[in-house]
């Protein structure tokens, strides 16, 4: 049976109704195509997801119809590509429940959402001593912008501890919340373990000292629905490339008050109120961040991957993927010699592998031979390998779009692996 197709009367049903995988799998034309020979199976997902028509339409029909720049035109198709670029921001607000749009700041990605947070809030309220606490799980994305920091400000960087099944250790964390601390920063989700991480508490514990708290959200916001008021989050930054949308956009959410109070990040078109050559007012939330034209059809295409996961309904792609994770779980466990690197009791959408005896470059490359797209490496995050004594894993992450057959695949394509090096 081909990975895209309805299984046969026979067949056991992979999904429950009415989620309807092969229909959503429909809405994405790269997964169509056939790699070496072989259906593609789509394994990488957490590295970047595919596009649907709606989003890959979206941004054909703006620069199609209505592109022009935004903010400063009094024509037409200016006005009409600020409407695009400004609702793609309602969305935002609605998707991650913010309480106001000027706490929607568009940038270039998690990346330079948290290098943001680190050149501005970081610059301005770190001195020398001070602390900025992360976790051994980190992206590198949510570790070297602090390191950075800590070494221009000589302050110090704390990490908090993690245990063998990947969970974070909360005592340890809680111990190392200092008067000192001025900021947390961690993952929601980790692209190397899949841990979903007890975010509210550890938000609760550094708010009953008045730390904020920044949450790195690149893997959360593709898998779960997210409400920033309720998590009472400080900082969540998320790509767009990620959650179906086009590569080069991302966000930063942050509370109003602190954006408010945080000088720019960069200076130039759009981020003024006026300029002389004397002084220069900054103009106000969201745009003192948005220095410059800005990446304004990918936003609008942002926008259209919001609505086609709204359209979907984020609870039922969560209920999905869970029961995707746990068969893929079940299947690799028991592969022998596989293990399973991250198994923590709260998990989304990755299974991180190690084979007894293989390197995992060459786990990638023969998998890739049957046409199923796995990461292999240390996915950025280079002390989480450490941590568990490995230069490397092989990653399947798993998207709204994969099927129980394509774990199938997976399996038999290890089995093949450990063929070949028997
Ligand atoms: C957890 C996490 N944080 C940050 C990033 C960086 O995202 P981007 O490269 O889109 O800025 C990634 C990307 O893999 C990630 O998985």
């Amino acid at each position: 049976m081909s990975v895209g197709s309805k299984p046969s009367a026979t067949a056991p049903v992979a999904v429950k109704k009415p989620y309807d995988v092969y229909r959503i799998r429909e809405d994405f034309p790269i997964l169509k195509q056939k790699v070496r020979g072989k259906p593609l199976v789509y394994l990488d997902s957490a590295a970047s997801s595919q596009k649907p028509n709606k989003v890959i339409d979206a941004i054909s029909r703006f620069y199609s119809e209505d592109y022009s720049n935004i903010h400063r035109g009094v024509h037409e198709l200016s006005q009409r590509a600020t409407k695009g670029y400004e609702d793609a921001r309602l969305k935002v607000q609605r998707f991650i429940n913010a309480a106001s749009e000027r706490e929607i700041i568009f940038v270039r990605g998690a990346t330079e959402a948290i290098n943001l947070v680190a050149e501005t809030y970081g610059r301005a309220q770190v001195g020398a001593h001070d602390e900025v606490l992360i976790t051994t799980m980190e992206h590198h994305s949510n570790i070297v912008p602090w390191q950075m920091l800590c070494e221009e400000k000589r302050a110090h960087l704390k990490v908090a501890p993690i245990n063998d099944r990947g969970e974070l250790i909360l005592d340890e964390l809680e111990k190392l919340l200092s008067p000192k601390t001025k900021l947390v920063a961690l993952a929601h989700v980790s692209n190397a373990l899949g841990t979903i991480n007890p975010v509210r508490e550890i938000i609760r514990m550094a708010h009953a000292r008045n730390i904020p708290v920044l949450l790195d959200a690149a893997q959360a916001v593709p898998h779960m629905a997210v409400d920033v008021q309720e998590l009472d989050v400080d900082f969540y930054a998320f790509s767009s490339h990620k959650m179906f949308g086009p590569s080069g956009v991302g966000v930063l959410y942050g509370k109003e008050a602190l954006l408010e109070a945080m000088p720019p990040y960069q200076g130039g078109g759009d981020m003024i109120s006026s300029v002389t050559f004397e002084k220069t007012t900054y103009n106000q939330l969201p745009y003192k961040f948005e220095a410059g034209t800005p990446n304004i059809a990918d936003v609008v295409g942002l926008g259209a991957a919001i609505d086609y996961l709204e359209e979907i309904g984020m609870g039922a792609i969560e209920a999905y993927e869970q029961e995707l994770l746990e068969y893929g779980t079940q299947a690799l466990s028991k592969i022998s010699g596989l293990t399973i690197i991250g198994q923590a009791e709260e998990k989304a959408a990755v299974l991180s592998f190690a084979l007894e005896g293989i390197h995992p470059h060459d786990v990638g490359t023969i998998l890739d031979q049957d046409g199923i797209a796995v990461r292999t490496g240390h996915h950025c995050a280079q002390p989480v390998m450490d941590r568990f004594g490995l230069p490397a894993t092989a990653r399947a992450s798993l998207a709204l779009y994969n099927t129980r057959e394509e774990i199938d695949i997976l399996v038999k394509g290890i089995h093949e692996v450990i063929e070949v090096f028997r």
